[in-house]
């Protein structure tokens, strides 16, 4: 396992981009994942990435992370192998999740997310990549 990305909510990509680019990284991707009603731009950086995510629905779970706590570390998302399986075994055990199945992140990722009480404070993606 390892840290797949570390999740960021921002209110302008390019913006909070900027002194990562300054450092060295480089946006390769920018999508939108209708499923979280974001735009998510991708920076790599070794074994991980991060990962900017600006809303574009003010419904958006990210919309409403900025309105309570405004832009900031959002999620720590770990690459598995079976996010299903994953989530069994943690339902199994009476963990509580956000996504009781997997659903399609960016990337073309199977992702889901685990409730952060459960974590002591972490947002934890589940992150499933083909
Ligand atoms: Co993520």
């Amino acid at each position: 396992m390892h840290i797949d990305h570390i999740g960021i909510a921002v209110t302008d990509i390019e913006e909070a981009a900027k002194v990562y680019k300054l450092m060295g990284l480089e946006i390769v991707n920018i999508e939108e994942v209708p499923s979280q009603k974001v735009r998510v731009a991708m920076l790599p950086l070794g074994e991980s990435k991060i990962e900017l995510l600006e809303p574009t629905d003010p419904e958006s779970p990210i919309q409403k992370f900025l309105d309570k706590k405004g832009s900031g570390i959002h999620h720590l998302a770990v690459s598995v192998d079976d996010v299903a399986a994953e989530l069994a075994k943690l339902k199994e055990q009476g963990i509580r999740l956000i996504n009781e199945e997997p659903v399609p992140g960016a990337g073309g990722a199977l992702i889901a997310f685990v409730h952060p009480k459960e974590t002591q404070g972490v947002l934890l993606e589940l992150c499933q990549h083909e």
